[in-house]
């Protein structure tokens, strides 16, 4: 079967573009069409849609992206997420993945910026790069000889250095083409906290996210999330009790879980074992918030009444290092048909920011229970 690649990367000295050059000449050896297009000049491209695989690749510049990236993933996204395969390939300088811990820290960047655009795409991988002192100006080099000195990395300024290592490069290509199941670079292998969401709901109009920095283990966290009050969470009763015009004020000992519950949200059975969510359908704007109960997350999926809304939010506490984990909330909605969209966005307008302090005190409130459930099980961790 003939199969077409489109390799569509950003690169401000050349590096990148060595990358995707070659990896387009891997894939033409394999037997592929192939399209490599600089997505600064990007002038009549083959649509992202046409293809059986696409690759996007660019490099790591102060911890982030070129902005062009971030506009043509958004641009995308949809495109993307329905395509065949995807991969994303980042060039960085501290691309070392001697250790797994080094090789997640070498993909922080493009984690980050994946959860921030909601992609999720098959292939991940974090290239070295270049170090082309000789092209940079005074300021660039003083920032370079720091970040490299810092990854261990050769100072003397005088010289160029490339670190790129071509046989991972084809290695990636090789292992995308044959679509090995053991390989590295299959982004399953590295924890997304928005794959599920982007399984579960990967269209939304509205999306909202926190994080806060919990002095506890991730399974700490998850004990917290399950057993935390609402009296662990003031902010949010008054933001409930205030949407709610002062009725149905809730018991504070109630635990947050089940006023969920209670309320008609339903858990979602979550595959990664540091993530838990929940789901609830709408409409919102009305005073009763017209909820519609489901079973399960099969039902919330397959549900089209046009008029209404669905919400879906996660909590995220993968991400554990120096004794704190990440605690990480998203919440997603998609309102069925034009007309809920339309009303649901005037009504987000107004509602949204109590929905935000609502979750940062949902958030304060786990991380509080946690920190006290340590004190009391290991006092001298105090
Ligand atoms: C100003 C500047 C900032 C950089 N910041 C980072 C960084 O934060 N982390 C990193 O790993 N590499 C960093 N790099 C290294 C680049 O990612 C590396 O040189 C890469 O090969 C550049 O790719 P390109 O040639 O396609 O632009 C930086 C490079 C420059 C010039």
């Amino acid at each position: 079967m003939e199969r077409d690649i489109g390799i569509y990367y950003v690169s401000k000295h050349g590096q990148t573009e060595k990358i995707a050059h070659f990896l387009g000449e891997c894939f033409g050896g394999l037997g592929w069409d192939v399209y490599v297009t600089d997505l600064r000049s990007d002038s009549g491209t083959p649509d992202v849609s046409s293809f059986s695989a696409v690759l996007v690749g660019a490099p790591v510049y102060m911890e982030r992206y070129p902005r062009v990236l971030r506009r043509f993933v958004a641009a995308h996204r949809m495109q993307l997420m329905a395509a065949p395969v995807t991969g994303f390939f980042s060039t960085c300088l501290t691309a070392t993945p001697s250790t797994r811990e080094a090789h997640l820290e070498s993909l922080r960047p493009a984690r980050e910026f994946l959860e921030e655009v909601s992609w999720t795409p098959d292939w991940l991988a974090s290239f070295p790069g270049a170090l082309n002192f000789r092209q940079y100006g005074p300021l660039q080099r003083w920032i370079l000889k720091r970040i490299s000195r810092r990854a261990g990395g050769p100072t003397d300024a005088s010289r160029d250095y490339e670190f790129t290592r071509w046989d991972e490069v084809a290695r990636f290509a090789k292992d995308l083409h044959d679509d090995r199941v053991d390989s590295p670079y299959r982004a399953e292998r590295i924890a997304l906290a928005t794959r599920a969401l982007d399984e579960l709901m990967p269209e939304f109009e509205q999306r909202m996210v926190q994080e806060i920095a919990v002095h506890a283990s991730p399974d700490e966290v998850r004990s917290a999330i399950e057993s935390t009050e609402l009296a662990d969470m003031p902010m949010a009763q008054i933001v409930q009790s205030i949407r709610n015009l002062g009725r149905r004020w809730q018991d504070p000992s109630a635990r947050f879980a089940q006023a969920a519950a209670g309320f008609g949200a339903f858990p979602i059975h979550m595959k990664h074992t540091h993530e838990v969510a929940g789901a609830l359908i709408g409409q919102f704007r009305k005073r009763d918030y017209g909820i519609r109960r489901m079973q399960n997350q099969e039902d919330f999926k397959a549900f089209s009444d046009p008029g209404y809304t669905k919400a879906l939010t996660n909590f995220w506490f993968d991400d554990y290092r120096d004794d704190r984990t990440i605690l990480r909330t998203e919440t997603r909605i998609h309102s069925l048909g034009t007309r809920a969209r339309r009303r649901f966005h005037g009504y987000w307008t107004m509602a949204s920011p109590g929905v935000r302090l609502y979750m940062g005190s949902v958030l304060r409130g786990i991380a509080r229970s946690a920190v006290r459930r340590r004190q009391q099980h290991h006092p001298l961790a105090a």
